[in-house]
């Protein structure tokens, strides 16, 4: 039995989401594949991971009677959808195929790596599109990318749990900014085909993430350093406190060099251009 799903990018509205806010987020081509063998013993884990992959693998399977091999090459705890996407690999190589039967059981899964998840990131890996995303609302599809982005690693773990429970022990006094991050998602949202009027929102909204307390030199840095190099905007992704910077671009060859320049790893995420359609088979 096999089951695979993809990792994720916030383009913004992390943390926020949480407290009911909005947020936006699309997959991204990075994907983890898990297989299930039924096995004598305890249910075991192999692949990437540590032991929180176990814990999830029982959780969704049972203690005993399953082997579980991975393989994934979506980086681990750096915000881009790695544990959504092995709780949704999980459940679908567990036959299950109802999208809100998976997004079920796969949020058992993500309450192993943090207590309070909002459901986004098991949402996008489930649903397969670029979506907007409320606690009471659920998903609305949006219309696929046609921007694209750079994603900067700074190759250090964020710790999910810590950072959720840091921000929700800073309420009520970043209250007004987790509402400012919610109105600006929206207008992010009307921005998607502008990526002049987008950049800046995404810049304001690191700003915000600063502000409640997830951000980090580092982070800040790379922010910097896109702009510097002619990103439209940009902003950490994620968690914060290690993970990933996306990077609004026009041409991400500019940013790709910078990253390179200070030994940042980094990749492009090419959005499909405005009115490109499928291309129809000739007869
Ligand atoms: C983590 O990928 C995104 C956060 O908003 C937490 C969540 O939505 O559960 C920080």
């Amino acid at each position: 039995m096999q089951g695979s799903a993809r990792g994720k990018l916030i383009l913004c509205g992390e943390h926020a989401v949480v407290y009911g806010h909005p947020a936006i987020a699309m997959p991204i081509d990075r994907t983890t594949t898990v297989t299930l063998t039924p096995s004598d013993g305890p249910t075991r884990w192999q692949g990437p991971g540590d032991h929180r992959a176990t814990e999830v693998l029982r959780r969704l399977t049972a203690e005993s009677g399953f082997t579980a091999r991975a393989s994934s090459d979506i980086p681990i705890g750096r915000g881009l959808g790695s544990s959504a996407a092995l709780s949704v690999a999980i459940v679908r190589a567990m036959g299950i195929e109802d999208p809100e039967a998976q997004i079920e059981a796969a949020m058992r899964g993500e309450q192993v790596f943090h207590g309070n998840p909002s459901g986004l990131d098991v949402q996008v890996a489930v649903r397969e599109a670029m979506i907007r995303f409320t606690r009471n609302e659920g998903f609305t599809v949006l219309p696929p990318p046609t921007f694209t982005v750079v994603v900067i690693d700074t190759g250090m773990p964020g710790d999910t749990a810590a950072l959720v429970a840091g921000v929700g022990s800073r309420r009520p006094q970043i209250d007004a900014t987790l509402d400012r991050i919610g109105s600006l998602v929206d207008e992010v949202a009307a921005s998607l085909g502008d990526v002049r009027k987008m950049g800046p929102l995404l810049t304001e909204n690191h700003h915000l993430l600063s502000e409640i307390g997830v951000s980090t030199p580092l982070l800040d840095d790379m922010v910097s350093l896109a702009l510097d190099a002619g990103a439209l905007g940009a902003k950490l992704s994620g968690a914060g406190g290690g993970g990933v910077v996306v990077a609004l671009v026009e041409d991400p060859a500019p940013v790709l060099r910078a990253a390179d320049g200070r030994g940042y790893s980094a990749f492009a995420v090419i959005g499909r251009p405005a009115g490109i359609r499928p291309q129809v088979a000739p007869k």
